[in-house]
């Protein structure tokens, strides 16, 4: 089928089924460009909650797919591509985070989850987190009980970090972001001298010492839109590129090369096509959903973070 017959097709099928589609910015360009909205994992939280459609296509992953149902239950929340999960969140089971508190129990941790972890983990957790609330939100966590931060080592290290907090941390990581060496910066960086280096907080913190600004996707538009820098090195997922050529034109955007694949690219992510979102609006399926109990406990956590990050 042509490309504008397929797009003219899922026009339709939104409309017939009173749908918005939702987009992470890692998602494919062609997902991204016929999307309601573009964003990362906390403006989609948003957007989310407070979608008045009936039916949520939502082009991620399995945990933001999840996290709109919790947040807005009422809805059928579709995600185009079932498999569409996610390494980091795979690092954190929520059986294993579990164990571990119940042996711990008389520390009584104040457990802090970054969002890309499952419904069982949130329903854990005392707070969620997202790359652009993390710090806010571990600055201000309580000071009487010792602070937790699962799945991701790095995010929370860096938050460690920049907020002077001492946390124990779940040795979780992202594939992707993991692929970064210190080599790969600075080959990338011999070739483009005058670009300054963004790099996402889940990458490893040899990597972050190379970066003259360290923030979530979404505050890397801003970043780059306000910078006096004309190109920038960008150290995260590869989808974020096409939307920061589109937003902050006149500026380059330049990926950092790997050795075996060109570039870092989530393939849970690249999982969503046109076909796929297409066939998801047409059957109402794959539809994910969430166990009520499950969702009441993870919602409180959620419902903190939103509230701490307004
Ligand atoms: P943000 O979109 O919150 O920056 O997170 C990046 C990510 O890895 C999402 O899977
Ligand atoms: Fe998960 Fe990493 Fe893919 Fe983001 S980029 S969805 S953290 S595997």
């Amino acid at each position: 089928m042509a490309h504008a017959d397929l797009i003219e097709e899922i026009m339709a099928l939104k409309k017939q089924r009173n749908a918005i589609i939702l987009a992470h910015s890692y998602q494919r360009p062609e997902i991204q460009d016929i999307a309601d909205f573009v964003g990362d994992s906390l403006a989609l939280a948003r957007h989310a909650r407070q979608a008045e459609c009936d039916v949520i296509a939502f082009c991620g992953v399995r945990f933001m797919a999840e996290t709109a149902c919790i947040l807005n239950p009422s809805r059928t929340v579709l995600l185009p591509d079932a498999e569409a999960n996610c390494s980091l969140e795979a690092s954190c089971p929520a059986a294993e985070l579990a164990e571990f508190l119940e042996k711990n129990r008389e520390k009584n941790y104040y457990v802090i989850a970054y969002i890309n972890c499952s419904i069982g983990v949130k329903a854990l957790a005392d707070v969620i987190v997202t790359s652009g609330n993390a710090h806010t939100i571990v600055a201000n966590s309580p000071q009487d009980r010792p602070l937790l931060f699962v799945p991701d080592a790095n995010l929370g290290a860096w938050c460690a970090r920049h907020t002077g907090r001492t946390m124990t941390l779940w040795n979780g990581a992202c594939h992707v972001h993991r692929l970064f060496t210190r080599d790969h910066i600075l080959r990338t960086k011999e070739e483009h001298p005058e670009a300054e280096v963004i790099c996402h907080p889940e990458c490893e913190e040899v990597v972050r010492l190379l970066a003259n600004h360290i923030c979530s996707t979404e505050k890397m538009i801003d970043y780059c839109r306000e910078s006096k820098a004309k190109s920038f090195i960008i150290v995260t997922e590869t989808g974020i590129l096409h939307r920061l050529r589109k937003l902050v034109p006149g500026k380059e955007f330049i990926p950092v090369q790997l050795e075996k694949c060109s570039c870092a690219e989530c393939e849970f992510m690249k999982l969503n096509t046109l076909e796929k979102l297409r066939d998801c609006l047409l059957n109402l399926s794959p539809r994910v959903q969430v166990p009520e109990e499950l969702r009441q406990r993870a919602l409180q956590p959620l419902q903190r973070m939103l509230e701490l990050s307004r």
